[in-house]
């Protein structure tokens, strides 16, 4: 088959991790018969130097024409000090808007070669953990109406009912694939939208008799995350408390250096993209980690694709090279054999190849 993918390295690390991923879906290409015909285009800080904006419309031009996007990370000091609007994050809601890519899903997996970086106490962790967060990423508070009067500034985050509805649906399919028990996020013992929010919940759940629902406060659940994750199976919440929480999680894995992401929208094209940013502090010295780069591109084939077995194959390439001691720095321990991005990489295609 003959798939187009759009690739954005972006700035910082994210064009270390994105050469890399680019060399296993080659390699996964040329294993299985497929060509993945990549074109390169600019978002964020590199974009803003080379264009003069975060998104040219041209990025996002590519990106529309192909059937998935590939992204690296976006942003670093040197554009720290621009207004809001004119920002490199400003890219990556362009091209969620842009492209319509309104269900955020950030796994939160704890490798089992890698249980004792986790920051929490290993009878909290068990057996391991494997949370999936289901983010909204085209409303809310991200992209209300906003504005500044002379000693104010105002946000609003607002929710419609087809906003919700899809989204639920999402993570119960999503749940229904997994151990069918959703716990939607909200905080409507105040807000307004999150009263509708749970309305709507409920309303979807009847279609899903088989999975269990379960409401919690953002508060709440931000707590449970570090009493008690195993309670969770997939989480389903709104742009900012999925954006805070899904950090969260990241975290209590101890490897957000692994994890990937999926954006997607109505039909097949999805963005994906590793959850860490663009690390300016050791970028072009190949310390990185491209783990979730390449996990990303796994999730590309699954979910865009409808590879399923290529994107066993790097997962379990993944595994491999963890469970043979090899490390990058940022998830480096005793005994561990050290491995900088390109090494890294390599030996993960060397997995592929066997
Ligand atoms: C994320 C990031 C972005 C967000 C920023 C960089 C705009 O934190 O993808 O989680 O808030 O969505
Ligand atoms: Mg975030």
């Amino acid at each position: 088959m003959n798939f187009k993918i759009a690739v954005i390295p972006g700035d910082g690390i994210g064009i270390e991790v994105t050469a890399q991923a680019v060399k296993v879906l080659k390699t996964v290409g040329e294993k299985f018969g497929h060509v993945f015909e990549m074109t390169e285009a600019d978002a964020g800080g590199c974009a803003i130097d080379k264009h003069g904006e975060p998104l040219p419309a041209q990025t996002l031009e590519v990106c529309k024409n192909s059937d998935s996007v590939l992204l690296g990370a976006v942003g670093g000091p040197k554009w720290d000090t621009l207004p809001g609007s004119q920002r490199p994050e400003q890219a990556l809601l362009g091209l969620r808007k842009g492209l319509g890519l309104f269900a955020n899903l950030r796994p939160a997996v704890l490798h089992q070669a890698l249980k004792d970086a986790s920051p929490l106490k290993p009878e909290i962790i068990g057996d391991g953990l494997d949370i999936m967060v289901v983010r909204e990423l085209t409303g809310g508070i991200y992209f209300g109406d906003r504005g500044r009067t002379e000693d104010a500034a105002f946000d609003t985050m607002k929710y419609s009912v087809g906003e919700i509805e899809r989204i639920t649906r999402v993570a119960f399919e999503i749940a229904m694939k997994r151990n069918k028990n959703i716990v939607s996020v909200d905080k409507a013992n105040i807000l307004e939208n999150s009263r509708l929010w749970r309305e709507v919940v409920e309303k979807v759940a009847k279609e899903y008799p088989g999975v269990q629902v379960s409401h919690m406060y953002v508060d709440n659940a931000a707590m449970q995350l570090v009493r008690n994750p195993k309670q969770f199976d997939v989480i389903v919440t709104g742009n900012m408390f999925g954006d805070i929480l899904s950090d969260e999680a990241s975290m209590i894995t101890g490897s957000i250096g692994m994890l990937p992401s999926a954006s997607l929208g109505a039909g097949k094209l999805g963005m994906y993209e590793p959850v860490h940013g663009s690390a300016p502090d050791i970028a072009g010295q190949d310390k990185a980690n491209p783990i979730a780069t390449i996990i990303s591109v796994a999730m590309m084939l699954r979910y865009s694709f409808n590879l399923t077995q290529e994107a066993d194959v790097i997962e379990k390439a993944v595994s491999s090279v963890l469970d043979k001691g090899y490390r990058t720095g940022d998830i480096m321990s005793e005994g561990m054999q050290l491995a900088g991005t390109a090494a890294m990489g390599q030996l993960i295609i060397d997995e592929i190849q066997d």
